[in-house]
């Protein structure tokens, strides 16, 4: 039986896991690639590090360059991180012609055009199932199984972390740094946890699924992005009296303006499915106008998980190496590029002010809303111990996203009757 022989770039959280699966499941992978898979080398930072044995029994480098034009490298799995050696590295293998499996959403997000492209122009793969959604197979859905639909929405909770954070701050915990601590440990989270917290991962994986799924080029700074830190302990009691609970949200939504794209927590009520995605799993909701809605749903990080798309890729990969052929589905096949991108989105929105407990307050939340045309559907007003104001909670009918911002950017006063404000999209689709 042939053997297809792999160069790791990076030996860490997924790392460990693709070796972890390459040797456990070594038969079943003969048998569905008609070859054997062999890890060759791998590339780490530091040599003195204690690594998993499956690791430590491999040769392990600090020389990626080297490693990934050594002639026992058929196929180079990038699971490294970041942009700059990434990128390098990446390159450096699709010029040698080897195909390119990455995990890296980040580098996708920043240099995904001339990677793809040069990866077209050299007839190399350059899979990335697991830059999205972890273990779940959202690239493939979306290029393959959905490529004959024209999809409306994907709104996901994309980020493994913020979900569990979400997740232990709904169950009541107040510790936020030991929560993030727990989703490092738990090998969730990004080397920099603020990227999973302040929304900037969920942003590199809309925008890849942007591209994918409306053939739209969204770069991931553009997309507007409220993190983890802007909640406070009674947004979730606020959440829980309107009758649902608070996401990690990344929206792609396709109006009559184009593709309103968002990375938000959201309120959803109870009765949604996403309601019920906890901890750091994952799910994507999707639209099509021919489908209707459809769910995908697992676990969004950690190594095994990850290791699992990463691993396929390479089977997928190594079996067009093996047939001597191109992809089966190119990258961006699937988007049209002709959908623009929209400013401002209809939607339901969920309000919490903090207010003086003063006549007239409602008044004037009232006639702010009221000149734009945003109209409430329910309010919810208690005391709060720790000042002299009150919470407002309030959600609205659907109304124009920008206009509420617009509306509360105009309230908000330190010193005046509204003294901070928070509005997060309220969804009430099928998700
Ligand atoms: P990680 O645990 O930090 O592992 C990174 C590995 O790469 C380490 O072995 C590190 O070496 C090595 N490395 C990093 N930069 C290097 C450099 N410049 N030169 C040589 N070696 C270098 O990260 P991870 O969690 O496995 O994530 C890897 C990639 O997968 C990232 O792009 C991440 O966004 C993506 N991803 C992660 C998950 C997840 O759940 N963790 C899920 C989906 C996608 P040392 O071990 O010596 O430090
Ligand atoms: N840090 C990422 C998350 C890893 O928490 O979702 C998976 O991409």
């Amino acid at each position: 039986m042939k053997t297809v022989r792999l160069g790791l770039l990076g030996g860490g959280t997924v790392g460990t896991g693709v070796a972890r699966i390459i040797e456990t499941h070594q038969e079943e992978i003969a048998q569905r690639l008609g070859a054997n898979l062999q890890l060759t080398g791998a590339l780490v930072s530091d040599l003195s590090k204690p690594r998993d044995p499956v690791l430590s029994a491999l040769p392990l480098t600090t020389n990626g360059d080297e490693l990934v034009v050594r002639g026992d490298v058929d196929i180079v799995v990038e699971v490294m991180g970041g942009t700059t050696d990434a990128r390098l590295l990446v390159e450096r293998a699709l010029r040698t012609g080897k195909p390119v499996v990455t995990a890296n959403k980040a580098l996708l997000a920043t240099h995904g055009e001339p990677l793809f492209q040069l990866a077209a122009e050299t007839g190399l793969d350059l899979a990335f199932e697991a830059s999205v959604g972890g273990g779940i197979p959202v690239i493939r859905s979306i290029r393959e199984a959905l490529a004959s639909d024209r999809l409306t929405q994907i709104t996901g909770i994309l980020n493994g972390t913020s979900n569990y954070v979400l997740t232990q701050m709904t169950r009541g915990s107040s510790q936020i740094a030991e929560v993030i601590a727990d989703a490092q440990r738990l090998g969730y989270a990004e080397a920099d946890p603020s990227m999973d917290v302040d929304g900037i991962d969920a942003a590199q994986k809309l925008s890849i699924l942007a591209l994918l799924g409306f053939g739209l080029r969204v770069p991931f700074d553009s997309v507007p992005t409220t993190g983890l830190s802007s909640l406070e302990a009674v947004d979730f009691e606020l959440a829980a009296q309107f009758g649902g609970t608070l996401k990690p949200l990344a929206i792609a939504v396709r109006n009559s303006e184009g593709l309103y794209c968002e990375v938000t927590p959201a309120w959803v009520p109870e009765s949604s499915l996403l309601s019920h995605v906890n901890d750091a799993f994952n799910a994507v909701y999707m639209e099509g106008e021919a489908l209707g809605p459809s769910l995908l749903y697992g676990r969004g990080a950690g190594s095994l998980p990850t290791a699992v798309s990463v691993v396929s890729d390479v089977i997928e990969v190594a079996r067009n190496l093996l047939r001597g052929s191109d992809s089966p589905a190119p990258s961006f096949s699937f988007g049209s590029g002709h959908c623009t991108r929209a400013a401002d989105a209809e939607m339901e929105q969920f309000v919490r002010l903090q207010v003086a407990d003063e006549p007239g307050v409602l008044a004037s939340v009232a006639t702010a809303l009221g000149q734009r045309g945003i109209s409430v559907h329910q309010v919810i007003q208690f005391p709060v111990e720790w000042s002299e104001g009150a919470i407002l909670g309030l959600t609205t009918h659907p109304c124009s996203r920008a206009g509420l911002l617009e509306a509360l950017k105009e309230l908000e006063n330190p010193n005046g009757a509204v003294k901070k404000a928070l509005a997060l999209p309220a969804l009430r689709s099928n998700a």
